[in-house]
């Protein structure tokens, strides 16, 4: 089989580095890719939003299987256009992909089905919003309705805060039309724990369970990021929350979709808070998560090419979806100052050390070839992962490992995972 992965991070390299497993594929390309990818697939240098380039690509090479990593091409509609083209690819639809798209949408999919969730308000105006927040209870979240990288999340301690949250992302557009329509909705507190899920339409299979670190800064301080280090399974993540979410979560969530006439077949990642009240879904991602697929991938026994084809053709509850009773960490390597003002362009050593380090992986996220080295091309630059028997073992073998890789402005946090093996 030749198969073509659409996006260029390290969830993609993640996604690369698994489908090379499988012994049905003989090629794979990635658009755009990046320098990691580029050792196990061929790069291509199209677009993820350049629809009729990445269909234009996939005619030509006679590619069996297209995967779509990233949000925006799903939220768009890349997979109707490859559908319409009769081009096989794994993904929802854009009226699917909606989950992810609209978080307005979502939080009324979640009253109407009764999908247990924060309670909340959707605004199109702001001077709505700002009438409503005269009255509300401290703090309080904003929400961008659209996507905004992850960025359209304000957290607001004071009814002032709040106020000038409504002007940055009604008023002043800081994510553009992501913000014309607000969702308010109210604080929780508590663990946060990621589950993603492959989805056939109707059947549901979950993943093992991670937690993400958002957080720049060591103690969960700084600037939100698109996520500094991953652990996986999450300790909180019981059995008894499985047996909660099982029945009032995720097939829920499925069962939801398809009543809405809006099928969905794909990832759904599901951002669950454990709250004190039980567990509420924080977001819905129409996709896998990054860093949390460098965490899961690893420790998948399946052959993941088998699992995406039984999404497309609906045969998901044959597969029997299986992981290592082990654990996994990811540290992430930034180049100091992300998620702010950051150089790039520094020369990466030390890859050599990985080659044949069983359990050990680099994935590469803001990386590229220049003159044939690999150089740093972002804020997240790399992400180093380890498997071990316990996460404490995870997490000791992946700082050790983040020793391994030099360039000159590196930056990791050193807490990833820290104090959870004892939960
Ligand atoms: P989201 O993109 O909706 O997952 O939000 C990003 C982050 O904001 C989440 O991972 C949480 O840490 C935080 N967050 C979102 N909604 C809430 C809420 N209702 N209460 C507390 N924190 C929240
Ligand atoms: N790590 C969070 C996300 O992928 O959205």
């Amino acid at each position: 089989m030749k198969v073509l992965i659409v996006g260029s991070g390290g969830r993609e390299h993640a996604i690369a580095w698994k489908v090379a497993q499988s012994e049905k594929v003989e090629k794979i390309y990635c658009a755009p890719g990046n320098a990691g990818i580029g050792e196990i697939a061929e790069c291509v240098d199209i677009a993820a939003m350049d629809f009729d380039g990445l269909v234009a690509f996939a005619k030509e090479k006679q590619i069996d299987l297209t995967i779509i990593g990233m949000d925006d091409p799903l939220v768009g509609g890349v997979v109707d256009v490859f559908e319409k083209e009769g081009l096989r690819v794994f993904g929802p639809r854009a009226n699917a992909a909606i989950l992810e798209g609209s978080k307005a949408f979502s939080k009324d999919l979640m009253k109407k089905y009764n999908i247990p969730t924060a309670a909340y308000e959707t605004f199109d105006t702001p001077e709505a919003a700002m009438e409503y927040l005269e009255t509300s209870e401290y703090p309080i979240v904003l929400k961008a309705d659209g996507l905004a990288l992850g960025k359209g999340v304000l957290i607001c301690n004071t009814k002032e805060e709040a106020m000038e949250g409504v002007k940055t992302l009604m008023l002043d557009k800081q994510f553009g039309c992501a913000g014309n329509t607000i969702v308010i909705e109210e604080f929780m507190t508590g663990r946060e724990v990621s589950v993603l899920s492959f989805v056939d339409g109707n059947t549901i299979k979950i993943m093992t369970s991670a937690q993400d670190h958002k957080r720049a800064k060591d103690g969960d301080l700084g600037l939100n990021t698109g996520g500094m280090g991953t652990f996986s399974p999450s300790p909180f993540y019981t059995d008894e929350v499985d047996k909660f979410c099982k029945e009032y979560v995720y097939q829920a969530s499925v069962d939801a979709m398809k009543s809405e006439g809006r099928e969905f077949k794909g990832i759904i990642f599901f951002g669950l808070m454990l709250t004190d009240k039980g567990p509420k879904v924080l977001e819905y991602n129409a996709r896998f998560g990054d860093p949390e697929t460098q965490v899961v991938l690893p420790r998948m026994k399946n052959d993941i090419v088998d699992v995406f084809e039984a999404c497309i053709d609906g045969t998901l509850d044959q597969i029997n979806l299986e992981f290592e009773d082990n654990a996994a960490v990811c540290v992430v390597l930034a180049s100091d100052g992300y998620p702010e003002h950051y150089d790039k362009g520094f020369k990466i050593t030390g890859f050599e050390n990985f080659k044949d380090k069983e359990g050990y992986y680099v994935f590469h996220a803001g990386t590229k070839l220049q003159d044939g080295e690999i150089v740093t091309n972002g804020g997240r630059v790399l992400g180093v992962v380890a498997k071990g028997e316990n996460l404490k073992a995870a997490r000791a073998d992946a700082y050790e490992a983040t020793k391994l890789i030099e360039f000159e402005n590196k930056y990791m946090r050193n807490d990833i995972g820290k104090g959870i093996d004892e939960a």
